[in-house]
């Protein structure tokens, strides 16, 4: 949440970092500046996204060859220009940047302005800058200065400071929010997101929690602890796939990670998956195998969609590794008190690798002394980098705020996960066999299933006046209902609540009338039948229900109001297929009610605050 992004050395800062914050957009769209030091520090902002503060700076483009930028997500403060960053003190000599919360902002912004000084905005942020101006006023030295700000901060962050007095230095600290460090000759970039910075470096550094560091041009960075230790760190080299960071000829970035997931659930198994002999291996687990075997309990930790790809691993793994699973919202699980012990492995599952409540569970789990595993999309994120071992899911960059091409490698991975553990369990080699080479055709399937666009497209015409929807599945498909309904809610704020099938008579029953429709997930599985008994007592009360089922059905026709026909495959694979047209139709309702699929209204990709 909230984009930033540096640049210090010996070309003109503004494209770079207006480049950056395109392609940091995802991370915030409420606003954004920048801000250039070229003898003064010149700042311009403007509320909305990024093409607003883009049409600014056409007419104002501030020179220099060392500045910064933010693109927000509010947390304290209205989406405004005042409320924008960059952040300036009273004397407009220095300009901050942050991303996360300072959470004593309240008293420090009180005792900063019984002072003197002037808030300009209703930031939690803009205490950084006044504090820092007080700081530099009482020490000799502008490291010692940051260093003594940063001392008086509680709270997450990632910032980044310029100051008057010190041309081409960038100052920068991390606690809690993401921050990289990037070079290529001369030139030094720091950014949230290293995918942003893709292009122009050669290789990064990861600043860790309480590491600050100090960026000129044609430098090593100076990097110290927060113990005011002085470190070297490595430089890491990544092969990065700019082109998935671009929309290509798709209309958005969600379609274009819709369509991608046949490709992407194949590069997750690759390597990975033996189907003839039902096994699956992962590079990443190889060096905790022997502790893995001592495991009898995995808790599941992760967030919205992330925790329903959970989800539907509990019942993978449960059914046929026969581990004993629990999933666990990873906002709740650090509060609770969980009990955990040796014999306990936590497996973080996300995209970002950053979500500030996924990698607060992670630690947790360390502490009480848990095997760590994470199931992470971006190489080299904090989850990535905590967890004692893992699985990387190599969906590609996911930009689109609502996920998709990523909920589909979780589950594939979990999939995987299910014959890795269940053929050193209880899991019978003739049905992994049978399990791995249904899993060798889900890409097709799925290719066949976005073929469905137009019908889908259809049927979200037929239903653009619903106000609200019930999403129902029951055993694999419920995780898909709750994915199902998240979908259509974010994107086109349409209430939507995924059930469990069998719930529905326990309560939300009640609202069901003919304006509001439900879309129950039924493929020909085990509870096949008592689905078919839900779906009755929605129609006796005269609600809409669209069937989400298997190809050849053609009994449930009658039964229901409209009906999409997928290929079949084994059970514990169909929430791969069944999801998909869940996505599609919340995409096509969503440019039927007029937004934009790729910045949902209040959401930001990569949710770094607690
Ligand atoms: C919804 C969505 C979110 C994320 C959640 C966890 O479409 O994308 O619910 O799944 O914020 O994010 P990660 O997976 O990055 O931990």
């Amino acid at each position: 949440m909230c984009g930033i992004i540096g640049y210090t050395g010996t070309q003109e800062a503004s494209p770079f970092l207006l480049a950056g914050l395109k392609r940091l957009e995802y991370r915030g769209y409420d606003s954004a500046g920048i801000g250039v030091l070229n003898k003064e520090i010149n700042i311009v902002r403007a509320q909305g996204p990024i093409c607003e503060l883009e049409k600014t700076l056409v007419k104002n483009t501030p020179d220099g060859s060392c500045g910064i930028a933010h693109t927000r997500w509010a947390t304290h403060g209205v989406p405004s220009e005042a409320n924008a960053h960059p952040h300036r003190d009273c004397s407009g000599d220095i300009a901050i940047i942050h991303n996360g919360i300072i959470e004593n902002h309240l008293v420090l912004r009180r005792a900063l302005t019984l002072r003197g000084h002037v808030f300009k905005s209703q930031t939690d942020s803009e205490v950084i800058s006044h504090l820092l101006e007080e700081t530099i006023a009482d020490t000799d030295s502008l490291q010692d200065a940051f260093e003594q700000l940063l001392g008086q901060l509680t709270g997450a962050y990632g910032i980044v400071a310029m100051i008057k007095s010190s041309p081409g230095t960038l100052f920068v600290a991390r606690m809690g929010s993401p921050i990289v460090l990037g070079r290529r000759d001369g030139d030094r970039f720091v950014c949230s997101d290293a995918t942003a910075m893709a292009d122009w470096v050669d290789d990064v550094i990861y600043l860790d929690d309480g590491e600050r560091a100090l960026l000129q041009p044609n430098n090593e960075p100076i990097i110290w602890t927060k113990e005011s230790e002085n470190i070297s760190k490595q430089h890491h080299t990544i092969s990065w796939d700019t082109s998935v960071a671009s929309k290509k000829r798709y209309a958005h970035f969600m379609l274009k990670e819709m369509m991608e997931q046949p490709k992407v659930v194949e590069d997750t198994m690759r390597g990975r998956l033996i189907a003839q002999k039902g096994i699956a291996h992962f590079g990443g687990l190889e060096d905790v195998r022997e502790r893995l075997r001592e495991i009898d309990r995995l808790i599941i930790v992760a967030c919205g969609t992330a925790y329903y790809a959970g989800c539907v691993g509990e019942y993978m793994l449960e059914h046929y590794a026969g581990i004993p699973v629990e999933v666990e919202l990873a906002s709740e699980f650090r509060y609770r008190h969980p009990v955990i012990n040796r014999h306990t492995a936590v497996l973080a599952i996300t995209q970002s690798g950053e979500t500030a409540d996924t990698l607060a569970a992670i630690r947790e789990a360390k502490t009480q002394g848990a095997l760590t595993l994470g199931i992470v999309n971006v190489p080299g994120s904090t989850i990535a980098r905590e967890t004692d071992a893992g699985i990387y899911t190599r969906a590609g960059s996911e930009i689109g705020v609502a996920s998709t091409k990523a909920f589909i490698t979780q589950v594939t991975a979990l999939a995987m996960l299910t014959l890795f553990f269940g053929r050193d369990r209880n899991l019978e080699e003739t049905e992994a066999i049978k399990i791995a080479k249904e899993l060798e055709l889900i890409p097709d399937k799925i290719e066949s299933i976005l073929k469905l666009r137009p019908q889908i497209k259809a049927l979200a015409d037929k239903y653009q006046w619903m106000q609200n929807a019930f999403f129902l599945g029951r055993t694999y498909q419920a995780p898909i209902a709750y994915e199902g309904a998240l979908k259509l809610k974010e994107i086109s704020l349409i209430h939507a609540e995924g059930y469990s099938a069998g719930e529905l008579k326990h309560g939300p029953l009640a609202l069901i009338d003919e304006r509001f429709p439900s879309i129950v997930i039924c493929p020909r599985d085990e509870v096949y039948e008592k689905t078919l008994s839900n779906i009755a007592e929605i129609k006796a009360r005269k609600g809409p229900v669209i069937a989400i089922t298997d190809i050849g059905n053609t009994d449930i026709v009658e039964l229901v109001d409209d009906v999409i026909h997928i290929p079949s495959t084994h059970e514990m694979l169909s929430p791969l297929l069944t999801a998909i047209p869940t996505q599609l139709f919340a995409y096509e309702m969503s440019l039927l009610q007029g937004y934009d699929p790729d910045k949902p209204r209040n959401l930001a990709k990569s949710v770094t605050v607690e």
